[in-house]
């Protein structure tokens, strides 16, 4: 048996890269113009041979795409829309082949309103066992006419919604903290958490290494279901303070399943089978909870995410961050961009303070500077590389992809549109199909022309045939980063921070063996002098010999 508060201390997934694809957007094998996994089995070559460690495949299970696969219909089959099983066990098999670790999504918090047990349960009674694997509650008022509780939805409107009695006449109301098309199942109920123990084991059984966890922190409510404070919005203050999120109870669910996959672990091997919450939770110690040694191995870092691009708030959130990690033995987990947020490389363009929700960018907002954009990108990009721990990557941003901000709101389909009346214009613009080749039709995405979502026409120019053995090209940059940081074993090295001045974030990552790499970035307007030593990376032009604005250099001290 082996001890699972104990992983091994040189564990794989502690430093790896993992990139994640969007299965609708990465590339399209029957020219339907949506993605699908024969159609990423055919390009994992692309990230083998950009030196990452993982893969990981938003979901492409049985689902009527109303919140773009994220609401499940049949946890244990593949849509049509993207292919069977058997292509996804191809897929896995080519991606092992490859030396890539295949992780999938998992969505426990809510299923699709499709699916057979939701369905069972609004053709049930209220109070029978159906229901009970979901929240119906009667509604408040003399004919339950007002919602149980003042509970808002993430993507707008009310987070209840109510049912209809088989004579036409109304019932009660169900939960959903996300799409009335997503309601939340009820984790205080055994055979909902039985249920989840066998879909992990579906999955673990045909060979995948770990699981992304979807709404992590919001998997048990506060007893009672009691109203929020009214002062806080759902989707900026996902904390302990709001009865939905970050309860205690949902770190038992971790326990358990730690305990499962722990099983799957060989003795001797670099073999774990991994867990990755998304959990948008602060501070950053309530976070870390998640990654306590008998609970997930990975949590992403949303707060670094939100930083912004100043040294002093770089420098404050990755120190905090380490150090919330640190105090529960668990390494961190850094992202800059994935299929919620505004692509790194637009957002980073705008200087904003901190910002405590993220809201899409539409043509109608000031529009992002794009050279300003990819060159902080590129810039913090080279500083996520470098600091210890794991970090994922998001489809296209390797290339330098930006947001599409100008897409006509007769193509959205992100449901926060429409939920919250335009006014978040939502996250349609990150997930535009990426493309492959200039010359292409859909730029490669498929041989048809056909895109669910249209593709700005600068997509073609950062096609990776227009970036592949260019000098200086952000596909280039990448690679050369992550070879690096393979070479350096920096992500399993130790931070030291440097006092180079207010402008200046600066810190050394002291790896095995004792090798060193210096890091800096300048964030002010004038040149600066770089380090001595070896320059083994840079993240744009160099200004003669001197370190431009916005850019961050990594050295080998001579
Ligand atoms: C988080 C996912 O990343 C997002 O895309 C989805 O809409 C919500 N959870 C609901 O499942």
């Amino acid at each position: 048996m082996v001890d699972s508060t104990r992983p091994l201390p040189d564990a794989w997934w502690r430093d790896a890269v993992i990139y994640q694809v969007y299965p609708r957007s990465w590339a399209d094998s029957d020219g339907d113009g949506i993605g699908d996994l024969p159609g990423i089995t055919s390009h994992l070559d692309h990230l083998a041979a950009l030196g990452v460690d993982a893969v990981w495949l938003s979901p492409f299970y049985t689902s009527p795409q109303n919140d773009a696969g994220y609401d499940v219909a049949d946890y244990r089959n593949v849509d049509p829309l993207f292919g069977t099983l058997a292509d996804f066990d191809a897929l896995t098999d080519r991606a092992h082949e490859l030396g890539l670790r295949v992780i999938v999504d998992l969505v426990p918090n809510h299923s699709s309103s499709e699916h057979a047990w939701f369905r069972a349960a609004l053709d049930a009674e209220p109070g029978s066992p159906e229901r009970a694997r979901y929240i119906f509650r009667d509604g408040r008022g003399d004919d339950g006419e007002f919602p149980p509780n003042n509970w808002q939805s993430t993507f707008g409107g009310p987070a209840w919604t109510r049912t209809e009695k088989a004579d036409g006449t109304p019932g009660q109301w169900y939960l959903h903290l996300f799409d009335p098309t997503q309601p939340d199942f009820d984790w205080n109920n055994p055979e909902v958490q039985e249920e989840f123990r066998s879909i992990l084991r579906f999955w673990l059984d045909r060979g995948v290494d770990g699981f992304r966890i979807d709404v992590a922190h919001g998997l048990h409510k506060e007893a009672g279901l009691p109203d929020a404070p009214a002062e806080y919005d759902i989707a900026t203050h996902a904390t302990s303070v709001q009865p939905m999120w970050d309860k205690p109870e949902v770190h038992e669910v971790y326990r358990d399943w730690r305990r499962l996959v722990d099983e799957y672990r060989v003795e001797g091997e670099d073999a774990d089978r991994i867990l990755v919450a998304e959990a948008w939770v602060v501070p950053d110690d309530s976070l870390a909870k998640y990654v306590r040694p008998d609970e997930l191995h990975q949590s992403f870092n949303f707060g670094y995410l939100m930083t912004p691009w100043t040294q002093r708030h770089q420098r404050e959130s990755i120190t905090n961050a380490l150090a919330a990690t640190a105090a529960v033995g668990a390494p961190q987990t850094w992202v800059l961009s994935n299929h919620d947020v505004p692509r790194h490389a637009s957002r980073l363009s705008y200087d904003i303070d901190r910002p405590t929700r993220i809201l899409g960018i539409g043509p109608d907002d000031p529009q992002p500077d794009a050279t300003v954009g990819l060159r902080r990108a590129r810039a913090a990009t080279a500083v996520m590389l470098a600091l210890p721990g794991s970090a994922y990557l998001y489809q296209g941003e390797e290339l330098g992809l930006p947001e599409a901000t100008t897409l006509p709101d007769d193509v959205r389909q992100d449901p926060t549109f429409a939920r919250t009346h335009g006014e978040d214009v939502g996250r349609d613009g990150c997930r535009v199909p990426v493309p492959w080749h200039a010359d292409q039709p859909a730029f490669g995405f498929n041989t048809t022309g056909k895109s669910w979502l249209p593709q700005p026409e600068v997509y073609g120019d950062l096609a990776p045939n227009r970036q592949d053995g260019v000098a200086g090209s952000t596909l280039e940059f990448y690679r050369r980063v992550l070879a690096t940081r393979r070479r350096y074993g920096l992500g399993c090295g130790e931070l030291h921070w440097q006092d180079l001045g207010e402008d200046v974030l600066a810190f050394t990552i002291t790896a095995d063996g004792g090798r060193r790499v210096q890091v800096v970035t300048n964030f002010g307007d004038t040149s600066i002098d770089l380090p001595h030593g070896e320059l083994l990376v840079v993240s744009g032009s160099l200004d003669g010999h001197r370190l431009p604005t916005d850019t961050t250099a990594w050295v080998a001290p001579g």
